[in-house]
């Protein structure tokens, strides 16, 4: 049985959401009710974290380790598209480095960072499984549909169902890429 306590809005989304699954989540719907709460608020706020250990009785370190695995989640906010520049082996090679160079230059914010109006946030991440179309960049707010250098990929631990994916990127590109997501028209 839920405890039945009052709660803000979002937190009440959580609830909702919780109760529709109608039982004591397992470890394994972690995510997806990780990926809700990062939905609703754009991040991992501790206060939720802390209200879904008590509703699905599940301590809170076991949710925080399976967190801190995905590095779709963030425990700090961030921007409303998320940029990952892929830093694996083969893109290295192919000049990832320049690219972070230049996204950082359009984005004016160094990578780890989010932009002031809370648009992009730009990450490295490792390997996204798509090494022959490096270097590669991934822009997601999950909530997109899945396309991708010209074929399906499947989500890993570093990117997210929803992320798009551009390939064989050049710092002439990087301007072009970031263009449909500026502005409010991009759902
Ligand atoms: S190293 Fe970038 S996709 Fe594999």
């Amino acid at each position: 049985m839920l405890e039945q306590e009052p709660v803000d809005a979002e937190l009440q989304k959580i609830d909702d959401y919780i109760q529709r699954a109608n039982h004591t989540l397992s470890n394994s719907d972690i995510i997806p009710l990780l990926q809700h709460i990062q939905e609703i608020y754009g991040y991992l706020p501790r206060v939720a974290l802390e209200f879904v250990s008590k509703r699905i009785h599940v301590p809170v370190s076991r949710i925080y380790g399976v967190a801190t695995f995905y590095s779709q989640f963030s425990f700090v906010p961030r921007g409303r598209y998320t940029v990952k520049v892929c830093v694996g082996t083969a893109c290295h090679v192919r000049g990832a480095d320049k690219i972070n160079t230049k996204l950082e230059e359009v984005l004016g914010i160094k990578n780890g960072e989010t932009t002031p109006d809370y648009n992009f946030t730009l990450k490295s991440v490792g390997c996204v499984g798509t090494c022959a179309l490096g270097p590669i960049v991934v822009v997601g707010n999950s909530k997109k549909s899945e396309t991708c250098c010209g074929g399906p990929v499947k989500p890993n631990r570093n990117v997210s169902l929803g992320d798009k994916f551009y390939g064989q990127v050049t710092p002439e590109k990087v301007q072009e890429i970031l263009e449909p997501y500026r502005g409010s028209n991009n759902e």
